[in-house]
C-alpha cells in the first residue's frame, strides 16, 4: 500500500483525507503536518490516527513516504514541494501551484533530478464527464471546436478576506484569476489545448484587496477556438459555467463547486443527434473531485507515467494567467510563449503593478 502524508490540515485538507480514505487498499494517510500543532492533532484524531510532525522535515526523517499532499496557503507550496523533491517523493500540490512562472519553472527544473513528480490540484478535470468529453473530441464526433465560455462568476465577502494570507499577490498570488476561475478555465484548456493569445482587462471593484475581484478574457486558442473567460468574487448569483460550441453541438456544464453528470447538457447541432445519443449512452452520479483526481494520480503511478495534472500542463495554465494580468495591466494582446524570464510578469503575477497601486 502506497504512503502519504498531508501537510496543512485546514479546510481543503478535508477533501485530500476524504479521497485518501475512497482510494481503499490502494494509500494510506500516514503522517500530517500543520505549524498550527492543535489543528494538527485535531485533524489527526478525525482521521484515522495518523502520526503528527511538526514539519515537513521531520515526516521526511522519520516516514518512508510516496506522496505529499501540499495543502498549505499558495506561498508555501513551492518550498514544501521543493523540499519533498528532494527526498524523491512525489507531490501533489493544490491550486494554484505556485505563485509565478518563475517558481514553476524552478519545479520543472527540480523534477528532473528527482525520482518524484509534482502534480497540481485540478479536481475539475477528472469528473467523469470532462474525460467523456475529451474522449469524444479526440475521436471527432464533435466537429470543429469555434466559440467557448468560462464563467466563474463566485461571490466572497469582506470576511473571506480577513484571513491573512488572501488577497495579495505575495501570499495568495492573485485574485479570483489565480485562486477561483482557475479551476474553470483550467478545465477549459484541458479540453480545448493550447491557446495562442489574450486580451483581458481587470479591476478592483469592491473588495479590499490588492489584487484584482474580477478579470475578464477573450482568448483564441491554436485550433481556431475564440473563448471568453471571467473571474469574478463580486457575484450574489454565484455558478460555475462552460460552454463550447463545436461544429455538431453545444455542450455545457452548470455547477458551483463540483459536477456530476446532471450538471452537463448537450444540444445537438441539427442532423447530429448521435452526438446527444453517444453523451446518454455513459452516465455517472461521480462528483468531480480530489477523489477522482487521487484515482487517475495512483493509476499513473502504477502504470509508470507521470501522473496529471503535470507540471507541463500546469505550465500552460499558469502562463495563461501571467498573460491574462500582463494583458490587463498593460493593455495589449499576449501571445503564448511572450512571457519570458524578462518579462516582469515572469518573476511575479503582479508584473509592473495593477493600475489601481499604481494610480495611487
Ligand atoms: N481544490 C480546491 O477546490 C480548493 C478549494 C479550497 C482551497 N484550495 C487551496 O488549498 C490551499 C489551502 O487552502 P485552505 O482553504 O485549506 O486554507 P486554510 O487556511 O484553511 O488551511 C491552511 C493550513 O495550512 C497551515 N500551514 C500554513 N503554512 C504551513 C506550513 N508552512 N507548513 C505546514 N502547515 C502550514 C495553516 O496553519 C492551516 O491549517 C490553498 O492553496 C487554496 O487555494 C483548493
Amino acid at each position: 500500500m502506497r504512503r502519504a502524508a498531508i501537510v496543512g490540515t485546514g479546510a481543503i485538507a478535508t477533501s485530500h483525507a476524504e479521497a485518501l480514505r475512497a482510494a481503499g487498499e490502494r494509500i494510506e494517510l500516514v503522517a500530517v503536518v500543520d505549524v498550527d500543532e492543535a489543528r494538527a492533532n485535531a485533524f489527526a484524531d478525525e482521521w484515522g490516527g495518523p502520526r503528527v510532525y511538526p514539519s515537513l522535515a521531520a515526516v521526511l526523517d522519520a516516514e518512508k513516504l510516496d506522496v505529499v499532499h501540499v495543502c498549505t496557503p499558495p506561498r508555501a507550496h513551492v518550498p514544501l514541494a521543493l523540499e519533498s523533491l528532494a527526498a524523491d517523493v512525489n507531490v501533489l500540490v493544490e491550486k494554484p501551484p505556485a505563485l509565478s512562472l518563475s517558481e514553476i519553472d524552478t519545479l520543472i527544473a527540480a523534477e528532473r533530478d528527482s525520482a518524484g513528480r509534482v502534480a497540481t490540484v485540478f479536481q475539475h478535470r477528472f469528473g467523469p464527464a470532462a474525460v467523456r468529453l475529451r474522449r469524444m473530441m479526440a475521436e471527432g464526433l464533435l466537429g470543429r471546436s469555434m466559440v467557448a465560455k468560462s464563467d466563474t462568476l463566485w461571490y466572497r465577502g469582506d470576511a473571506y478576506f480577513d484571513v491573512p494570507w488572501r488577497g495579495s499577490w505575495d501570499s495568495e498570488g492573485g485574485g479570483p484569476t489565480m485562486g477561483h476561475g482557475i479551476h474553470q478555465f483550467d478545465m477549459m484548456l484541458s479540453i480545448l489545448g493550447p491557446w495562442q493569445e489574450i486580451r483581458a482587462i481587470a479591476a478592483r471593484q469592491a473588495r479590499d484587496v490588492a489584487t484584482e475581484d474580477v478579470s475578464m478574457a477573450l482568448v483564441t486558442f491554436a485550433d481556431g477556438t475564440v473563448a471568453s473567460v471571467i473571474n469574478s468574487v463580486l457575484s450574489p448569483r454565484e455558478t460555475s459555467q462552460l460552454r463550447f460550441d463545436f461544429e455538431h453541438a453545444t455542450v455545457e456544464v452548470e455547477h458551483l463547486y463540483g459536477y456530476t453528470d446532471a450538471h452537463w447538457t448537450v444540444t445537438p447541432a441539427p442532423g447530429h443527434d448521435d452526438v446527444a445519443d453517444r453523451w446518454r449512452e455513459e452516465q455517472s452520479g461521480v462528483v468531480s473531485g480530489h477523489g477522482c483526481q487521487l484515482a487517475a494520480f495512483l493509476d499513473a503511478l502504477d502504470s509508470g507515467e507521470t501522473p496529471p495534472v503535470t507540471m507541463a500542463d500546469t505550465r500552460n495554465t499558469m502562463e495563461f494567467i501571467a498573460a491574462l494580468y500582463a494583458s490587463a495591466f498593460t493593455g495589449t494582446a499576449v501571445k503564448a510563449g511572450q512571457i519570458g524570464p524578462d518579462s516582469p510578469f515572469y518573476a511575479t503575477m503582479e508584473g509592473i503593478g495593477a493600475p489601481w497601486a499604481n494610480a495611487r
